[in-house]
């Protein structure tokens, strides 16, 4: 098997429908992606699955829906407008490429050899302004993280949906960085989407360490548990100087992409510094009474913040397979390297694929596209009745389809049909009265 680049990667979601580049009809535009329908399934399963294990099967974790256009007031308290959110930039004196300096190893531009100007913070905030007129007073910001959404709406569900700490509160969203260099395909842009929850708990040094730790390894596991490799996953601690603005401690959950390690998701404590500031800003009293322990208290925050875009490029990577030709026993696949996405099922784009042997036999036909009406409203499925039947397959394999359904000749006698296995390739002949059960416990 050859090496797995990233290169290789970008072509094939281009290729097969996953993520092509923005804007493409006029050149691109640097670190836009869009999401074509096998790229905006892939995503759509990840946030459902994470929604699934940090929404619904807890008892006190509510799902949150808040603005990505709010006050501006909300990041001048949150510290994101000051220095605490701003990046070392410098640029070549020559060639005037701009840099981050921290990423730098020596002191000249890497591009060109030139002298580098005095480094200047530089504020990741992407500003735009609401309103007909341009001034300082229609300034605003696009969120830079999903979680200040959820301290605003902090009381409102406490209140709404009688939380009582420890509890949490999730979100998927936009989120928007003015980031200074963008790279790596989706790994880092200045759009993408976050998942985070943010767990209020009580100050006390004990609790927060053990909500710290449950976190830590309840993240770890989605991971584990929608098949990522072990060896490619890996905690990395955040050293004093590397915390956030915000952060008491940090831990990331890193991968191990084709160009190095690299960070998928963040656990933070983040002490009481979010709702501290926005009631010192606000003149809120945001304190919570524990009645077990009758004391009021500010609570402390344990985040838990994933990107939508790092896990979906994890995910490809670990299951994007190259495997010697002649898995489909077809002349022509024999010659060739065939591709097969080993995405777990909870996240393939496609379900299932109802193919009939041939396309030129009518009652073929006409008996696969029954069993297409079938399923369709239960399962994402896709009919595909072009070209020789081994080269249906293998495309299939190519974007993770684990089930794919073929009508032979013996179906139209007796009523039933072949399910293969993306993975073992073991056919089993299923009826179809009984197909629908069948795969939901495969599936489901
Ligand atoms: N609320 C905390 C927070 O935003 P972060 O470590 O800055 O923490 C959390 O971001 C996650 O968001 C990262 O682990 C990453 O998955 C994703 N993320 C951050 N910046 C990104 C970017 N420029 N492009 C894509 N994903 C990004």
């Amino acid at each position: 098997m050859s090496m797995i680049t990233l290169e290789k990667i970008v072509s094939f979601a281009k290729r097969r429908g996953f993520i092509g580049p923005s804007s493409e009809m006029y050149g691109g535009f640097e670190s836009s992606y869009d999401y074509g329908f096998l790229g905006a399934e892939l995503k759509n399963n990840i946030k459902k699955s994470w929604w699934k294990s940090m929404v619904q099967i807890r008892e006190n974790i509510v799902g949150l829906d808040s603005a990505i256009l709010m006050s501006p007031k909300i990041w001048q308290a949150s510290g994101h407008l000051t220095a605490g959110f701003a990046d070392p930039l410098v640029e070549c004196k020559k060639c005037h490429h701009r840099f981050r300096k921290d990423h730098l190893k020596e002191n000249k531009c890497p591009d060109c050899g030139g002298e580098l100007t005095p480094e200047k913070k530089f504020n990741l905030m992407l500003k735009t302004f609401l309103g007909p007129v341009e001034d300082e007073a229609a300034i605003t910001y696009l969120r830079a993280e999903t979680c200040q959404g959820i301290y605003m709406n902090y009381e409102f569900m406490k209140d709404t949906m009688r939380l009582k700490i420890p509890f949490g509160i999730a979100q998927i969203g936009k989120a928007f960085r003015n980031e200074i260099t963008p790279r790596y395909f989706i790994f880092k842009t200045r759009e993408f989407e976050q998942m985070e929850m943010q767990y209020f708990v009580s100050p006390d040094d004990k609790e927060k360490d053990k909500w710290f730790e449950f976190w830590k390894k309840e993240r770890m596991n989605w991971y584990l548990n929608l098949g990522i490799k072990k060896e490619n996953l890996r905690f990395k601690e955040h050293e004093k100087d590397e915390l956030a603005h915000y952060a008491k401690k940090a831990v990331d959950i890193e991968y191990k992409f084709p160009w190095g390690w690299g960070e998928i998701e963040g656990i933070h404590d983040r002490g009481d510094w979010d709702l501290f500031n926005h009631a010192k800003h606000s003149g809120r009293d945001l304190s919570y009474f524990d009645e077990a322990i009758k004391k009021k208290f500010i609570p402390h925050i344990i985040e838990t913040s994933g990107g939508v875009e790092r896990a979906l490029l994890a995910f490809l990577i670990d299951a994007y397979q190259e495997v010697k030709g002649g898995r489909t026993k077809t002349t022509e696949s024999v010659k060739e390297m065939e591709v097969v996405l080993k995405l777990h099922k909870d996240l393939a784009p496609i379900k299932v694929a109802v193919l009939p042997l041939v396309k030129n036999k009518k009652e073929l036909v006409k008996k696969a596209r029954q069993v297409y009406d079938l399923i369709k409203p239960h399962f994402m499925s896709q009919y595909d009745e072009a070209g020789a039947i081994g080269r249906r397959y293998r495309r299939q394999d190519e974007i993770g389809t684990p089930l794919t359904i073929t009508i032979d000749f013996d179906s139209i006698k007796q009523d039933d049909l072949t399910i293969r296995d993306r993975d073992s390739m073991r056919q089993e002949r299923v009826k179809i009265e009984k197909l629908v059960d069948y795969l939901c416990s495969l599936l489901k």
